[in-house]
């Protein structure tokens, strides 16, 4: 394998992983003490653990550290799996020892001689280890005193490619694929190993490298065409410690098969997926499993065949089963051709209608994959109520890194807080206590199979992310996946430090743009958790009514007298009778309805009083306004940093929030003239709209 590429420190490439050299001083004397590694195993997952532990020293000290088998009465950091290396072994007791589970791992100093030891059961614990001491490393911490035990909270933290093998990404803001180009798996491996380091640096540990949406050519990624090239890649993330997944079609026995169905009940077709596991399974043997969209947005699916999702996803199942494989099953399935006419059809209903009714017939290695929301990523949307609503299904909740809905990455929008927010939601499911994280690190219902996915935010550009800053968006998910209860400023601040180095000023700042991003994209955009509002087809940019009159489902009912979606169960869609507990009342109550989601759950006039006591137009007004302000003040806290950052880096985002600010005067503009215009108010503070 080649060695991981380290260049670029200008463009960004190196992202939180540019390990910059430590001045001489205080906290480079207290390093410096380790010019040795010593390591008993360096095979495979351990190999790659022992490069980046030398190199990430070597970057920072300067001076490559000696690796050897035995200390050589130098102070050390020793590495090791329990009982491969006497003194991982002497450093951790026991009791420590049980505490660490297989991706978990313990790191230690020993107070007489100052060696750190490093100790897990598995090789990945190893490799996760390295990347936490060199997180202290490059973000200035001590280690002196170090007495760690850490364990992956949540056991899938996976990642979803929506990469085409033509070299597009579907919702992809940073430049083409990485993965593919022309219609082949692409030569430039080393960067997809740069890919996998920084995955597995902030704990991911699977990856689906194909667009859910399978179109003809990625449909054969399974077949003997594509395989030898995606056995490459799989060797890649494994060496990081990471499970390749791929997308399926669910049609395959037609499309590449010689079959004339792909019914989930036909033994034929069984038969046929189990020959196609078993194909997979010779060329890759830890395979991850299958991620399907089926029946969703105009993919084939079981219902073509009058079969439900629970037929479908066992048929892959049983294929994947005897090597330990998983289907992964997407929930995002609804009528996308809905008449605009229909008020009683409500997209927000669509996953529970589908899948509650399914509890307990999914087989024990399939996972139902469930969007945050109801509806589509948007920057503000309700828990999706099925989350946590099949006690006998196990669950993984979907994130959307790549900013779709969130300003494609020409707007700041650090999405940490948003996801918090969701995994820190109350169901009531079994009671309080029931909240989304507890549901999706499976412990509120004992599944065998759980976690996080997200649709990744990267592409080909140098700094990955396009905007420089949305990179914190994918360290985060990470961080977040690995421990849901790390804070949103905690994590902000671990990836600023390890970019941009240590200036106080400059982590106060960019911590603070951070933060406050969310809000400010919220409050520029479609107001009070009403949803959409943009263009359709690429989804950027304000149209007030780009989807008002079109199949997809997501409205918002604007009319002279008010606006919002009547979701309740007293006159509405019924939709809110989805929640349980205390969720259904405070949703379905004008009264307890919280501001930020009224106009999801409601239809309101538009002098309707909020309970910050503004009406609805008014907020409307005000927050555009506001937000506008706020967009400018991103620009000028950054701009407080000119000279404090490397010019390339600086510029890189100077240009991205000088197009935010502009974007946002548009967003105003838009959405404060067309409520306007529809309800004659006039704006309190007698503002200019058009
Ligand atoms: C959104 C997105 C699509 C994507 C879909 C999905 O609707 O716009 O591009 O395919 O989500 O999650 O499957």
């Amino acid at each position: 394998m080649s060695e991981p590429t380290l260049f670029h420190l200008e463009d960004g490439y190196q992202a939180w992983l540019g390990y910059r050299q430590i001045a001489p001083g205080e906290r480079y004397d207290q390093y410096a003490f380790y010019t040795q590694i010593t390591v008993t195993e360096q095979d495979g997952i351990m190999g790659t653990a022992v490069t980046e532990l030398a190199q990430g020293i070597a970057c920072m000290l300067g001076r490559q550290p000696e690796i050897s088998e035995h200390s050589e009465g130098v102070p050390c950091i020793t590495i090791g799996t329990f009982g491969n290396n006497p003194m991982v072994d002497q450093a951790f007791g026991m009791d420590i020892r049980a505490a660490i589970g297989h991706e978990g791992y313990g790191l230690k100093t020993d107070q007489e001689n100052g060696c750190i030891a490093i100790g897990a059961t598995s090789a990945v614990g190893i490799l996760y280890g390295v990347f936490h001491l060199l997180r202290l490393f490059s973000t200035g911490s001590p280690v002196d005193r170090l007495d760690v035990v850490e364990n992956p909270v949540n056991q899938l933290r996976m990642i979803n490619q929506w990469d085409n093998i033509d070299g597009s990404v579907e919702r992809g803001y940073a430049g083409k694929s990485i993965f593919y180009a022309d219609n082949r798996i692409t030569t430039n491996l080393p960067r997809i190993q740069d890919y996998a380091r920084l995955l597995a640096s902030s704990g991911i540990n699977a990856i689906a490298i194909n667009n859910v949406n399978v179109h003809q050519f990625e449909t054969k990624l399974i077949t003997g065409e594509y395989l030898p090239d995606v056995v490459k890649l799989a060797d890649i993330f494994r060496a990081y410690g990471i499970k390749l997944f791929l997308s399926v079609n669910y049609a395959s026995p037609l499309e590449i098969g010689e079959l004339s169905t792909a019914d989930p009940l036909d033994p034929a077709v069984r038969a046929w997926w189990c020959g196609k596991a078993a194909e997979i399974y010779a060329a890759i043997p830890d395979f991850g499993g299958f991620l399907v969209k089926a029946d969703s947005e105009n993919r084939p699916g079981p219902f073509t065949y009058d079969r439900d999702h629970a037929d479908g996803a066992n048929m892959l199942a049983e294929a994947l089963k005897p090597y330990g494989g998983i289907v992964i099953w997407r929930c995002f399935v609804y009528n996308c051709k809905q008449d605009w006419r229909d008020r009683t059809t409500d997209r927000a209903r669509a996953a529970y209608d589908h899948f509650e009714p399914l509890d307990g017939r999914f087989m024990d290695n399939v996972i139902l994959q469930i969007k945050n929301g109801p509806i589509d990523f948007q920057v503000r949307e309700p828990v999706s109520p099925l989350i946590g609503a099949m006690e006998q299904t196990n669950q993984m909740i979907e994130f959307q890194i790549t900013q779709e809905y969130t300003g494609q990455q020409r707007h700041l929008c650090y999405l940490v807080p948003q996801w918090k927010e969701a995994l820190n939601f109350e169901t009531y499911n079994k009671g309080v206590g029931s909240s989304i994280k507890r549901i999706v690190d499976g412990s509120l219902h004992g599944n065998p199979y759980s976690g996080f996915a997200a649709v990744s935010n990267i592409g080909n550009d140098a700094n990955w992310t396009g905007h420089l800053l949305a990179q914190a968006n994918l360290y985060g998910y990470g961080r977040l996946a690995w421990n849901p209860e790390l804070t949103s400023e905690a994590i902000a601040e671990e990836w600023i430090r390890m970019t941009f180095g240590e200036n106080q000023q400059l982590v106060k700042v960019i911590r603070g743009m951070l933060m406050d991003s969310l809000g400010i994209y919220e409050s520029y955009t479609a107001p009070l958790g009403v949803g959409f509002m943009v263009n359709p087809d690429h989804h950027y940019g304000p149209n007030v009514d780009g989807y008002e009159y079109s199949k997809w489902g997501t409205y918002h009912f604007a009319d002279c007298h008010g606006i919002g979606v009547d979701r309740t169960k007293a006159s509405g869609t019924g939709y809110t009778g989805q929640y349980k507990g205390d969720n259904f009342a405070r949703y379905e109550s004008l009264d307890s309805c919280p501001d930020d989601l009224l106009l999801f759950f409601h239809h309101v006039s538009y002098t309707h009083v909020l309970h910050s006591g503004k009406t609805v137009i008014q907020h409307i007004y005000d927050s555009h306004f506001a937000g506008v302000e706020q967009a400018a003040q991103l620009q000028a806290a950054w701009s407080s940093l000119e000279g404090s950052i490397d010019s390339h880096l600086y510029e890189q985002v100077a240009n991205r929030l000088t197009e935010q600010a502009e974007h946002a005067e548009e967003w105003r503009d838009r959405v404060n003239t067309y409520f306007y215009r529809k309800s004659g108010i006039a704006d309190q503070q007698g503002r200019r709209i058009y």
